[in-house]
């Protein structure tokens, strides 16, 4: 099983869209994904269910040792897509450091993902690189970073890189799939120029050819709880999804 998980230094940038919709492509390509949020504010349950609040999830299996994997698992419409969201716990502390016992519960989270036999494990994340986030990417194998295309956002993504560059000291396999750009607007010359920007101010294997267009969609899909793909008129943001699972397969040298 291969995790990827879905971070950016800054808030508002797309991640939680990104997951679903990544989740989603991987899904309908035959792949076994579980989509799992680790972030407690709960986005992608609240996204994708209305019952989420309820829910058990990730930071009740963080915070109990003997809750078990499988009654996390939210099942959705897609036999090959499941969800658990981020649940009740509260057994995590918000920004704390880096917890030992806490990544071992994380790692014993996707051991158990891999005996279940998913094959791919999209992580939603909260901003920054500190507390659960960190933990979370001390266990992954992959990192994606969304960032929004406008001026200011910019300024934060080489840190960003860099940190996650220094986070390879404790988790020398974690692979930096690179920067996503998101809510791109080509028409605008100030998204395009960020847009722009960020191609020449990174070395290209750092940023995703794929990019996602700005798209009142995303905010009608959130409303109904589906991934975009499934709405009418959404075909070039679904093309989108699946040129971005591609070259993500590709540099993970994953293949069914
Ligand atoms: N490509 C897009 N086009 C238009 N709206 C978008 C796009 N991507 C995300 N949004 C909207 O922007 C808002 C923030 O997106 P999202 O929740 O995915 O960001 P996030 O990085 O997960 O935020 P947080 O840091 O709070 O978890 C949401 O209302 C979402 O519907
Ligand atoms: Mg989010």
């Amino acid at each position: 099983m291969t995790s990827i998980v879905v971070s950016s230094q800054k808030g508002g940038v797309g991640k939680t869209t990104v997951s679903i919709n990544l989740a989603y492509a991987f899904a309908r390509a035959g792949w076994n994904v579980l989509l799992v949020d680790s972030d407690p504010q709960g986005s992608v349950g609240l996204s994708l269910t209305r019952q989420s609040r309820k829910l058990l999830g990730f930071f009740d299996y963080l915070g109990d040792e003997g809750r078990s994997f499988d009654s996390l698992i939210v099942p959705t419409r897609m036999e090959t897509l499941s969800m658990v969201p981020a649940g009740q716990g509260e057994g995590y502390e918000l920004g704390g450091g880096y917890s030992e016992s806490v990544a071992k519960r994380v790692d014993a989270f996707l051991g158990e993902a891999e005996i279940k036999g998913y094959d791919i494990c999209i992580m939603d994340s909260a901003a920054g690189l500190f507390g659960i986030t960190r933990d979370v990417l001390v266990c992954a194998d992959a990192v994606l970073v969304p960032q929004q295309a406008e001026p200011l956002g910019i300024r934060s993504i080489p840190k960003m890189l860099q940190g996650l560059t220094e986070l390879r000291s404790q988790n020398e396999k974690l692979q930096i799939l690179g920067v996503l750009l998101t809510m791109v607007q080509r028409d605008l010359v100030e998204s395009a120029e960020a847009a722009n920007g960020m191609r020449q101010l990174l070395p290209s294997a750092m940023v995703m050819e794929a990019e996602v267009a700005r798209d009142d969609l995303f905010l009608k899909a959130s409303g109904k709880g589906v991934p975009v793909g499934v709405l009418q008129g959404a075909t070039s943001l679904l093309d989108t999804f699946n040129s971005l699972r591609m070259e993500i397969e590709s540099k993970l040298g994953l293949s069914r």
